[in-house]
């Protein structure tokens, strides 16, 4: 529809049909096509809100959508369609490594396939809009979110984003199986204080505008149709209410013209926290600060009209944020096709093809993460080895946010080592959840219903099993629903049992390779202290079995890298490697001097840092080679190094660019993540890597709060992994 229409809309929509455009409800409001009436008027509506609602949230199926659709149309006094949004994060039915994982891979190509899936497949499904990618920047294990972030590095994040943005979006929304991005959640809500879920963050403005923001502006940039609220607080103020957030800094500087939706009950939080006395303030707050799209609460709906009839808010605001929906629905075709994909044929098609397995199979291997390998991986076909662990059997892999998708879908580590052919023997050893334990996970409960004496037995059988065999596979870590939105944890080891159980299968085994199924980095060092081999797997999704399988048995060679450190213990959290350098600085080394910026009693370092990763093979870097040692304003240098595969497999390395800036008008960190490569060797095999600095590479807010690269020393790195210490020196200015 052409934007003159669009404009003539607006001017023919009555005061309530406006205000009602802005409301998001969910299906509590819908009895198959028809209202519900009861939560209705349990959150003092009317019908008539609901009949003229903008959009709806997890409302998913073909059939279900065009019934819905189909009836929304025919009731609403100017057949303006429905938006169906829903929380489409590492897939829809077939499901991809969780984002941690994703960004463990360092393939954002691979990070987009996932997306393009993941569209596919939920467009099918008549949904328009997915609620990702959520791209805040994530530094606390603690935060059950941080399975939802590609990780602790803005750089890793921002060339994530972009991707996703991309793969979901296409360059076009309105495309055949695609749909609309929603980057999320602006902003900082990756600081939450002490890692607890919902709580407020403190950064300062150029903490958040160094290393939060870029991920948020390259989904802007890359053209997301929606950016939704976060629940923290910034600079004291709510997200949903900052309009120095909204307006000045998304809108004027990043250039935003899509709509703003809120997060869930977010408008309403602002009274929770205190911001506003009550919601009919809320709604005010939110509207003036710029949140077009008031998700899961009545503030908009309520109160809204009577804040305009009293002349407390200007009708303009409201005008201004009933055009961005209109237009939002424009830019996804909605307008000419209200059903846009949805077809219960593709359905039966596309949902877990085998084109898709495949896809989320290759996404899964390169998601892992080799941390550790004393010449016990990979396994070969003929040795006896045991698997053991409540992970052996368990499909609950495919993360807290795969809401939509079905545990029953995903492949085993069982099955996957049987597909391959392979005779192994067999055994849980323990719940991935302890007797009588209780877990809510995002919408279903998962209880463990196992008497302690039935546990004590399968123990046993755990330890026979390790008896007999020449290796043990022990596949162990936290369970699904104890990562993801409101799942923080204050102790970031594995669970308790399930350390028994580790316990007890190395005092009778000495090869244990521990397969860590994790939504967070753990403090590991318990494990390091008994297993010769640790495999980081995340959450791996669908085929996560076959993918664990085909790397265990060497059919590929592992390549992921940390996209966030692993802690040596959640007494250092939060912990990444682009710290600032302090004035006592402390190298490590056993010292006397009280006066250093360390602890008493663990390291500074983290126990595995960013960027870290083995692979079956080892790999050799030259020193790194500038192309000149003086860069002027402007210009552009660049940085070779060539990494050569010296084993005997085929292997890849991701060949990571660090730049630090050694004297600055404000405190710059140790080094940042600026360029990586990742690259497949054949054993033997050597290649150049050549990455290009530019001035923009160098740029952060100095002193004055301008954006710019400053004269002076830059060191540059080249490596394998963020500690690397093969470095060149340029001057620019
Ligand atoms: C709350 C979460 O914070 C957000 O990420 C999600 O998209 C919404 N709920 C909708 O489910």
């Amino acid at each position: 529809m052409e934007q003159q229409k669009i404009e003539a809309l607006l001017g023919e929509m009555s005061l309530d049909e406006k205000i009602n455009q802005l409301f998001q409800g969910n299906g509590m409001f819908y009895e198959g096509e028809s209202i519900a009436t009861g939560p209705v008027s349990a959150q003092g509506f009317t019908e008539q809100t609901i009949r003229e609602t903008g959009s709806v949230l997890s409302i998913i199926g073909a059939e279900t959508v065009k019934k819905l659709q189909k009836a929304h149309m025919e009731n609403h006094p100017h057949k303006i369609p429905l938006v169906f949004m829903a929380d489409i994060i590492n897939g829809y039915k077939t499901v991809f490594p969780i984002p941690l994982g994703q960004g463990a891979m360092f393939n954002p190509e691979m990070a987009k396939t996932g997306a393009e899936v993941a569209a596919k497949e939920a467009a099918a499904s008549g949904i328009h809009v997915t609620f990702a990618p959520m791209v805040d920047l994530v530094r606390d294990a603690r935060w059950g979110r941080v399975m939802e972030s590609t990780g602790e590095d803005a750089y890793l994040n921002s060339v994530y984003a972009k991707a996703l943005v991309e793969g979901y979006q296409g360059e076009d929304p309105k495309a055949p199986g695609k749909i609309g991005a929603c980057v999320k959640h602006f902003a900082g809500y990756g600081g939450a204080m002490a890692g607890r879920d919902y709580n407020n963050a403190e950064l300062s403005e150029r903490t958040l505008r160094d290393d939060y923001l870029p991920a948020y502006e390259a989904a802007v940039k890359a053209g997301a149709l929606l950016v939704m609220t976060s629940f923290n607080t910034l600079n004291h103020v709510p997200s949903t209410a900052n309009k120095w957030l909204m307006r000045q800094v998304l809108r004027e500087e990043m250039g935003f013209d899509g709509a703003v939706i809120s997060d869930w009950a977010a408008i309403e939080e602002i009274k929770n926290h205190g911001a506003a006395a009550d919601l009919k303030e809320a709604a005010k707050l939110a509207m003036e600060a710029g949140c077009d799209i008031d998700m899961m609460t009545t503030c908009y709906a309520n109160y809204l009209k009577e804040l305009i009839e009293n002349k407390e808010l200007d009708e303009k605001l409201l005008d201004e944020a009933v055009l961005r929906v209109l237009e939002l629905k424009n830019k996804l075709g909605l307008f000419e096709n209200p059903y846009k994909d949805a077809d219960e044929e593709a359905e039966k098609e596309l949902l877990l093809c085998k084109d898709h397995r495949k896809k989320a199979k290759e996404a899964a291997k390169e998601s892992f993460v080799l941390l550790r390998n004393k010449k016990m991986l990979p396994l070969k076909k003929d040795e006896k080895v045991a698997f053991i662990g409540p992970y052996v059997e368990e499909k609950s892999i495919i993360g807290a946010w795969s809401v939509f998708a079905d545990e029953a879908d995903a492949v085993s580590v069982k099955e996957g080592v049987k597909n391959l052919g392979i005779k192994a023997i067999f055994a849980k050893g323990c719940d991935s959840l302890a007797p009588g334990e209780t877990i809510h996970g995002m919408n279903k409960k998962y209880t463990n219903n196992r008497s302690k004496a039935d546990a004590e037995i399968m123990l046993g059988e755990a330890v026979d099993a390790a008896l007999k065999a020449d290796k043990v596979v022990l596949c162990i870590g936290e369970h699904m629903a104890q990562t993801g939105e409101g799942a923080s944890r204050a102790d970031i080891t594995i669970p308790k049992h399930q350390k028994r159980l580790l316990k007890e299968v190395a005092r009778v085994n000495k090869n244990v390779i521990v397969v860590l199924f994790t939504g967070r980095p753990l403090d590991v060092r318990k494990i390091k202290e008994v297993a010769k081999a640790i495999m980081v797997v995340w959450m791996p999704g669908t085929e996560g079995g076959n993918a664990i399988a085909e790397v265990l048995y060497g059919k590929t060679a592992p390549s992921g890298k940390l996209p966030m450190s692993f802690p040596y213990s959640v007494g250092q959290v939060p912990v990444f490697y682009d710290e600032f350098r302090t004035g006592r600085y402390y190298d490590g080394k056993p010292t006397e001097n009280r006066f250093l910026s360390k602890y008493l009693d663990v390291p500074n370092k983290p126990l595995y840092p960013f960027g870290y990763g083995l692979s079956y093979t080892e790999f050799s870097y030259s020193k790194v080679k500038l192309s000149a040692d003086c860069m002027k304003s402007g210009e552009e240098i660049t940085a070779s190094v060539k990494v050569k595969n010296e084993g005997r497999r085929e292997g890849a390395e991701v060949v990571q660019l660090y730049i630090c800036d050694e004297v600055g008008s404000v405190v710059r960190p140790v080094r940042e993540l600026k360029g990586f490569e990742k690259v497949w060797l054949a054993p033997g095999e050597e290649k150049e890597i050549t990455f290009t600095i530019t001035e923009e590479m160098l740029k952060f807010y100095d002193i004055n709060m301008e954006y710019k690269a400053e004269p002076g020393k830059f060191i540059v790195y080249a490596g394998g992994c963020s500690d690397t210490e093969n470095a060149a020196e340029f001057t620019f200015g």
